[in-house]
C-alpha cells in the first residue's frame, strides 16, 4: 500500500527556528575566536532570529507566519514567482491564459515578419469544444477576394464617410493604460499599414496624434478631454478634437468587456502629472469613471445623446458596449427607431476582452462572450430592420485570422483587437498591467522599463501584423469560397454543442 509522504511542517519549523539561533551563536564565536569578518554572518543571523521573533510573536494578520514563522515565508516567496516558473518550466505549449503560447507564438511570428507555416500538425485539441471555419468544395482564387472596404456613416449620407480598410483595427487602449512608446510605436504602426486605432478613453490623444494615424476616439464614461467640471459633455471640446485631420470617428463607450456595468479604472500608482492634465483629474488617488455617461439614463435619453454626439462632432459616431441584457438591447434598438437615430457602428466587446485594471469578480463573471453577445446583437439588429443602417465591430480575442473569421461569419464587418496588439509590441503576459510594472515597457509611465521598447522597431511589428492578419483573411476567405466577408454566415461555422447559440431560448426568457 502507498503511503502518502506528509510534511511535517511543524518540526521543520522547530528544527528552524533552532536551528537560526544555533547559527547565530555560531557564528558569532567563530567571529570572536577565528576572524572578525564571521561577524557579518553574525548581524545577517541576528536579523533572521529578530525577523523571526516578530512574525511569530509581534503580528497577527498572518497565521502561518505566526504558528510558523520562517519557514512560513518561503511559502509565501514560492507562490510569489509561482507564476513565471508555471509560465517558463512547467506550463504546457496550449495551456496558458487567456493566451497560450501556441496562440502568442502565431502573433509573435507575424509581427516578426517570419513564416508562419507549421510542420507535422496542429498543436489545438481537436475535441468538441472547438469552434471551426468550414471551407468550400470549391474554393475562389485568392487574387478574386475583393479589396476590404467598410465604409462607416455611408448609410446616414454624410460627407465624413470613413473606409475602413483592414479587417483589422487597434482596438481601444488609452494613453495612462499604455505608456508613451508604447501609444506613439501603436499608432505609427497603424499609419503605416494604414490601419485605424482607437485613442482609448485617455482625453486628449497627444501621443496618438503625434503620428498622424487615422484615430477613432473614445469618449469613455467620464468623458476626459471633453467634459466639464462636473462630468458633463464640453460640446466645444469634443467639436474642435473633431474637427482634427485625424479624428475620423468617435466611440461613446457605454461599457467594456472586462467591466461592463462598471466605470473605467486608472490606478494611482499610473497617474503621472501630465496624465492627470490630458485627463483633467487629479494626482494622488486611483480615478473611476462613473458606470454610466450621466446623460444616458435609460433608453430615450441613450439614443438623444448619440443624436447630439453625431451632431456636435460630425463624424461617424457609434457606441460600444459588452451585451448583457437582450431585451434591453432591443428596446434601445426600437427608440432608435423611434427617434430616427442610429449609431453609426456599434462595437460589441466580448466579456472576455482584456484591460489595463479591473476588479476579478467583474472580469471573471459579468457580460456575453462575445461569441454570443455578437449574433444575439446582429440578430436584434436584423429583425428591427436596422443592421443595414450601420456597421458592426467585435473584439474579444480576435487574434488569430481564425477567430476574426469566426467573428465575421456570426455578423461582424471589422474586427478590433487590444491585447493582439500588445503583443505584437512584445507583451510576454506577465499580467502586471495594473502595477506600473510591465517588465517590456508597455504599460508603465516608469522610464527605466520603457526605454526599452524601441518606437521604430516596434512599429514595423504593428504594422507587419496588420499585414499578415490581412494576407490570411483574404487566404481563409477564399477557402470558404468567398469574394467578401459580408457573404459569410454562421454556417460557415462548425459550432460544437456546447456553445451553440440558444438564440430562442435567450429571447423567450
Ligand atoms: C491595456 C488595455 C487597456 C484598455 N483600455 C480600454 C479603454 O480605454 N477603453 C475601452 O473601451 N476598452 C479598453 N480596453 C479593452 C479593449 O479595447 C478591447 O475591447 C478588449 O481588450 C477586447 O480585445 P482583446 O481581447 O483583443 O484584448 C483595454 C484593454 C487593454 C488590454
Amino acid at each position: 500500500m502507498k503511503t502518502a509522504i506528509a510534511v511535517n511542517l511543524e518540526k521543520i519549523s522547530r528544527m528552524t527556528n533552532i536551528g537560526i539561533v544555533l547559527l547565530l551563536v555560531g557564528s558569532g564565536m567563530t567571529g570572536y575566536f577565528v576572524s572578525f569578518y564571521f561577524h557579518f554572518l553574525t548581524v545577517f543571523f541576528m536579523m533572521l532570529v529578530l525577523l523571526n521573533l516578530h512574525w511569530r510573536h509581534g503580528q497577527t494578520s498572518h497565521a502561518l507566519l505566526s504558528n510558523f514563522g520562517l519557514i512560513a515565508q518561503f511559502r509565501y516567496i514560492i507562490e510569489s514567482v509561482g507564476p513565471e516558473f508555471r509560465q517558463y518550466l512547467f506550463s504546457s505549449d496550449t495551456e496558458e491564459k487567456p493566451f497560450s503560447r501556441v496562440e502568442r507564438a502565431e502573433v509573435y511570428n507575424k509581427a516578426k515578419g517570419m513564416d508562419s507555416s507549421s510542420a507535422f500538425g496542429s498543436l489545438l485539441d481537436f475535441d468538441h469544444a472547438e469552434m471551426k471555419l468550414r471551407h468550400s468544395f470549391y474554393p475562389v482564387d485568392k487574387d478574386a477576394v475583393q479589396p476590404f472596404d467598410v465604409a462607416v456613416g455611408q448609410a446616414r449620407g454624410i460627407e465624413s464617410v470613413y473606409h475602413i480598410k483592414h479587417p483589422i483595427m487597434i482596438s481601444a487602449m488609452s494613453y495612462g493604460a499604455l505608456g508613451q512608446n508604447a501609444v506613439r510605436a501603436l499608432a505609427r504602426g497603424a499609419k503605416r499599414a494604414g490601419a485605424a486605432m482607437n485613442t482609448g478613453e485617455g482625453g486628449y490623444p497627444k501621443y496618438h496624434l503625434m503620428e498622424g494615424c487615422d484615430l477613432i476616439f473614445q469618449m469613455g464614461t467620464a468623458k476626459f478631454g471633453v467634459r466639464h467640471e462636473d462630468g458633463r459633455l464640453d460640446e466645444s471640446k469634443l467639436a474642435e478634437l473633431a474637427a482634427r485631420d485625424e479624428i475620423k470617428m468617435i466611440e461613446i463607450k457605454l461599457s467594456q468587456g472586462a467591466k461592463p456595468g462598471k466605470g473605467g479604472l486608472l490606478p494611482k500608482e499610473k497617474i503621472t502629472a501630465e496624465i492627470a492634465e490630458l485627463r483633467g483629474v487629479p494626482l494622488g488617488s486611483d480615478v473611476v469613471s462613473p458606470a454610466h455617461h450621466i446623460e444616458c439614463t435609460d433608453a430615450e435619453s441613450t439614443v438623444e445623446f448619440i443624436g447630439r454626439i453625431q451632431q456636435v462632432g460630425g463624424l461617424p459616431t457609434g457606441i460600444k458596449f459588452c451585451l448583457g441584457r437582450s431585451d434591453e438591447f432591443r428596446e434601445l434598438v426600437k427608440e432608435m427607431k423611434r427617434q430616427d437615430t442610429v449609431p453609426d457602428f456599434i462595437t460589441v466587446d466580448g466579456a472576455e476582452g482584456g484591460t489595463g485594471a479591473a476588479p476579478k469578480s467583474f472580469m471573471d463573471d459579468v457580460g456575453l462572450p462575445l461569441f454570443k453577445g455578437l449574433p444575439l446583437v446582429d440578430q436584434i439588429l436584423r429583425e428591427e430592420g436596422v443592421r443595414d443602417r450601420l456597421v458592426l465591430f467585435a473584439a474579444g480575442k480576435l487574434i488569430s485570422p481564425g477567430r476574426q473569421m469566426q467573428a465575421f461569419s456570426l455578423g461582424a464587418d471589422v474586427a478590433y483587437s487590444a491585447r493582439g496588439f500588445l503583443l505584437a509590441l512584445g507583451c510576454i503576459q506577465a499580467l502586471q498591467c495594473n502595477r506600473n510594472t510591465c517588465p517590456v515597457g508597455i504599460t508603465t509611465h516608469r522610464a527605466n522599463l520603457e526605454q526599452g521598447l524601441d518606437i521604430e522597431d516596434k512599429a514595423v511589428r504593428v504594422a507587419n501584423y496588420i499585414e499578415a492578419l490581412h494576407h490570411d483573411y483574404k487566404e481563409l476567405l477564399a477557402a470558404t469560397g468567398s469574394i467578401t466577408s459580408s457573404q459569410l454566415c454562421e454556417d460557415n461555422i462548425y459550432i460544437p454543442i456546447r456553445t451553440v447559440m440558444q438564440r430562442s431560448d435567450e429571447e423567450a426568457s
